[in-house]
């Protein structure tokens, strides 16, 4: 089955609090390192690397009670969160090595010593946006390339590869996107060229620009990019943030959701809160109640969506502002389709075909479009039908009209033989 115009792996976020919500959405994934924890971390002493470890390890244990996999974000751990002071030490100043060498072994043992040193299921990343200035690296980009190949060398010599206990490595984790224009990127792969033991298991960048944030764009060109540097692109791609604020709303997030189904590989909801709240809300996927509880946003009803649609799914051709995850399950003769966009309002059609694909002699389906309402941030509790209509089969295919009003609401569209 097929739908035209009109999303692997289940998308992610990246910090989070209590299991059971991580259930409800399917979240499998979790990057943190105890940003903005009240304490500093290894550069400003070891007590406070020592507690931000310690909610490395809740954090852990959280996606590991839903079996997901986990993050580490080493540079929090030093201490560079984006709430460091401007003198504050990074590794290999004034070329000495030895903290930063120390921070690593420490980290080695902290990870064994707490049970996380378990194949494939903790990844470690060797600095969190080092391209952006000021914030995470007030360094040169080659004092970082140093760092990057010291830190990677260290771990895989830890946690290599076959040795049981793989911890894949995650870089270069920039704040933009490798794109043609993107001169930091090149110069981190010109150095890998050279230094081919320490290009990363997973490459990881962030999409989080004032663009589209297409992970379908982005991966092609990275792809495309790597035999020009000698290099493979390892198990795979990740990334480990993904969209803007104004993008975190139910239309752009099932967008989101149908392109890394496009891509097939992980990305995790980028986290725009700070403080204490980086690790409350589910990233703000959740609403905080005054008396404690939480609501689910419209975006985490389209994450709920997305999580529990399972059949097979369908080939979807995006269209040029919208893209959809669908799946058809034909011992329901039902398929249905989550439909996300980027900046589109008017009537969208959702065509399905190959209807024969669901069960043979299908003439007629009911058609049930709903919306999941961005309901301007506020709680939102499920969706709201907006048509049940029959519709004939035609040309072994049908055509739902959404009539779009607002572009930050997603729609899920369910045909079932009638
Ligand atoms: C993104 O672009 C819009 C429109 O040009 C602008 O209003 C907004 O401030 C930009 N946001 C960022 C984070 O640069
Ligand atoms: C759908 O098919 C039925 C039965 O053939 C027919 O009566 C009806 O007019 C058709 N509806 C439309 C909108 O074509
Ligand atoms: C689309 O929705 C708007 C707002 O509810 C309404 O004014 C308009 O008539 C609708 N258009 C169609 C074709 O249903």
């Amino acid at each position: 089955m097929s739908i035209h115009f009109a999303f692997a792996d289940l998308n992610l976020c990246f910090l989070l609090l209590s299991s059971p919500d991580l259930e409800d959405l399917k979240i499998n994934y979790i990057s943190a390192g105890g940003a903005q924890s009240p304490t500093s971390g290894w550069a400003a002493s070891r007590s406070a690397y020592d507690a931000r470890f310690q909610t490395v390890v809740q954090d852990w244990k959280r996606i590991r009670a839903v079996n997901g996999v986990f993050i580490i974000k080493t540079s929090d751990l030093w201490g560079a969160d984006a709430t460091q002071p401007s003198n504050f030490p990074m590794p290999g100043d004034n070329g000495d090595w030895s903290s930063y060498d120390a921070f690593v072994q420490q980290i080695i043992s902290d990870i064994r010593a707490n049970g996380m040193n378990l194949d494939y299921v903790t990844q470690i990343e060797l600095w969190n946006e080092p391209d952006l200035g000021t914030v995470f690296w007030s360094r040169s980009q080659d004092q970082y390339l140093q760092m990057y190949v010291r830190g990677t060398r260290a771990f895989r010599a830890a946690f290599g590869s076959g040795s049981g206990q793989y911890l894949p490595l995650v870089g270069p984790s920039t704040s933009s996107r490798p794109n043609p224009s993107n001169t930091w990127i090149q110069n981190w792969l010109s150095y890998l060229q050279n230094n081919k033991d320490a290009q990363p298991d997973v490459y990881n960048w962030h999409l989080e620009e004032n663009n589209t944030n297409d992970p379908v764009y982005s991966t092609q060109y990275l792809r495309s990019q790597l035999p020009n540097y000698g290099l493979s692109a390892g198990i795979g791609f990740q990334n480990n943030e993904y969209g803007t604020r104004d993008q975190q709303r139910p239309g752009y997030s099932a967008w989101h959701h149908a392109r890394y189904e496009k891509v097939k590989y992980n990305g995790l909801r980028g986290n725009w809160a700070s403080g204490s709240a980086l690790r409350d809300n589910l990233a703000d996927l959740l609403l905080k109640n005054s008396d404690g509880s939480y609501s689910y946003t419209g975006e985490a009803q389209e994450w709920k969506i997305y999580g529990s649609l399972t059949g097979n799914p369908c080939t979807v051709t995006a269209g040029s502002a919208l893209d959809s995850y669908g799946i058809s399950q034909s011992s329901n003769k039902k398929a249905s389709a989550l439909v996300g966009n980027n900046g589109f309002t008017g009537t969208a059609n959702v065509v399905f075909s190959k209807i024969s694909s669901l069960a043979s002699g299908i003439t007629r389906v009911r058609a049930v479009v709903e919306r999941i309402p961005y309901n301007n941030g506020a709680a939102v509790s499920g969706t709201t039908q907006v048509s049940s209509t029959l519709v004939n089969v035609s040309n072994n295919g049908v055509s739902v009209p959404i009539n779009w009003t607002n572009k930050d609401d997603a729609y899920l569209v369910t045909i079932t033989a009638a």
